[in-house]
């Protein structure tokens, strides 16, 4: 498994639940003298029991030694970074090449090069490619293997998929059967639960992982939309999309209005399948027009932050409650709370945040200014407003009555709808939420 991050690092623990041998490649010291050292660098519930288990057992090492970790490996995972290209958005396909070149200078013998990583259309082609190029001897094929693990609930959604994908080179047959015979054993637990292994093309699989993430990122920026014409009309929109959930066409998850979605995969997904269309010159407008509303959402929420001032945060205490981009994660990559933070900062606004487990991820990306805090209730202290960007579940029980002694205002402008209006009003506050009365 080349990369130890979020991808790499559940999917190799899970693999080696499996009961197979796992060798984790990564670079970056700081990780891999934490996971030498028995530590976790990430935040993810349950991983740490599940590398700790396996580690032991003899199944999952971590090393920076790609030679080693490769040889007589059947299959070989890439699972680094593709972070958006500065410019255009474009998926950067540098640290996947280098994997590649890397793995073809390494490997002794047959094997499957398996892209686990978000790459654009034709990378797996491409990869092979490289490969190719540096090892011309080399016996190899190469799969595409798009990962839908959530960060979150990463460790279930491996155990446990909804689906697999495996896209194969189908312009050759034999080679095809080959690779899909080594992956059919990577995944052969699934079959006991069921999970439906789907064989496609490389173009397909690779499509599928953009597609699905952005039509996600698309149902969350319409739900964002109906929450400001609710607002607008007197609707509330938790009750629509309870209704409009239980249709199971439509599915009742990704539909809860917010201050616009984050997260190291959405905006960049999304920006990338926009540019893999234009480069195709094929249109894909509902996935540009939704960047677009997400953007616009960001800053409107900022405005509205404001407005709840009265029009100016200047000298004004801003409390945050949740910084990362959703709950149960420490991953703060392009949270709304970046953008809203910076804005409230321009603006003059002093800044007191908590957040579980993201606040040392936060440090380098929110303004230098704001002030951690050692739990939620010390963040209201003299505070003029309340925000909330994450729901994480420990801030729902927070007493109304031991905010309110803390603040200076009682005012809170709640993102995620976590607390109830009403029970906010009678403890004195001016309560805003998103898409609710
Ligand atoms: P990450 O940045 O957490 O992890 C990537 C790791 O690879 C880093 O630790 C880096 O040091 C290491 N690395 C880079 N080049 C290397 C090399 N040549 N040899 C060894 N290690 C190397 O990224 P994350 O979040 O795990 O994402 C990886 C890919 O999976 C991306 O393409 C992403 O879009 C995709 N993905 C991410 C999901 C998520 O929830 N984070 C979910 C599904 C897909």
């Amino acid at each position: 498994m080349i990369g130890g991050g979020y991808v790499g690092l559940v999917s190799g623990a899970c693999f080696a639940e499996f009961g197979l041998h796992v060798a984790v490649v990564e670079t970056n010291p700081d990780r891999l003298s934490a996971l030498r050292e028995g530590r976790i660098p990430i935040y993810e519930p349950g991983l740490d029991v599940l590398v700790e288990t396996n580690a032991r057992a003899g199944r999952l090492t971590f090393g920076d030694d790609i030679a080693q970790a490769v040889a007589g490996a059947e299959a070989v995972f890439i699972a680094v970074g593709t972070p958006p290209r500065n410019g255009d958005g474009a998926a950067d396909l540098q640290y996947v090449h280098a994997a590649a070149r890397q793995i073809a200078q390494a490997l002794t013998g047959y094997a499957v090069i398996v892209t686990k990583s978000t790459v654009p259309v034709g990378s797996s082609r491409r990869i092979a490619e490289i490969i190719r190029a540096t090892r011309p001897d080399l016996d190899f094929d190469v799969a595409s293997n798009p990962e839908f693990l959530r960060e979150g609930s990463a460790i279930d959604d491996c155990m446990r998929p909804d689906r697999v994908i495996i896209g194969l080179d189908q312009k050759q047959p034999e080679r095809a059967r080959r690779a899909e015979a080594v992956m059919q054993r990577v995944y052969k637990p699934l079959k006991k639960i069921d999970a439906p292994l789907v064989f496609t093309g490389l173009e397909t699989a690779e499509l599928t992982k953009y597609a699905s993430n952005s039509f996600l990122a698309m149902k969350i920026s319409f739900i964002n939309e109906m929450a400001d014409l609710c607002e607008k009309l007197g609707a509330n929109v938790q009750e629509l999309a309870y209704g409009m959930g239980l249709d199971d066409r439509i599915g009742s998850r990704f539909l809860n209005a917010g201050p616009g979605y984050g997260g190291s995969c959405f905006p960049k997904d999304t920006l990338a399948l926009s540019r893999i269309a234009q480069e195709a010159q094929s249109g894909c407008r509902l996935v540009e027009t939704t960047v677009q509303v997400n953007e616009a959402r960001k800053a409107a929420m900022a405005g509205r932050i404001i407005a709840a001032c009265g029009g100016s945060v200047n000298n004004k205490t801003v409390a945050v409650l949740g910084l990362t981009f959703k709950p149960e994660t420490d991953d703060m990559r392009e949270s709304a709370s970046i953008p809203i933070l910076h804005r409230l900062a321009e603006g003059g606004a002093r800044l007191q945040a908590y957040d579980p487990v993201g606040m040392d991820a936060a440090k380098s990306l929110l303004p230098p200014e704001t002030t951690y805090c050692e739990n939620a209730l010390a963040t209201a202290q003299d505070a003029d407003v309340l925000v909330v960007l994450t729901e994480w579940e420990q801030f729902r029980s927070i007493s109304p009555d031991a905010l309110a002694q803390r603040m200076r205002n009682k005012i809170i402008v709640d993102l995620r709808n976590i607390f109830d209006p009403a029970v906010m009003r009678e403890s004195g506050f001016s309560y805003l939420s998103v898409g609710r009365p």
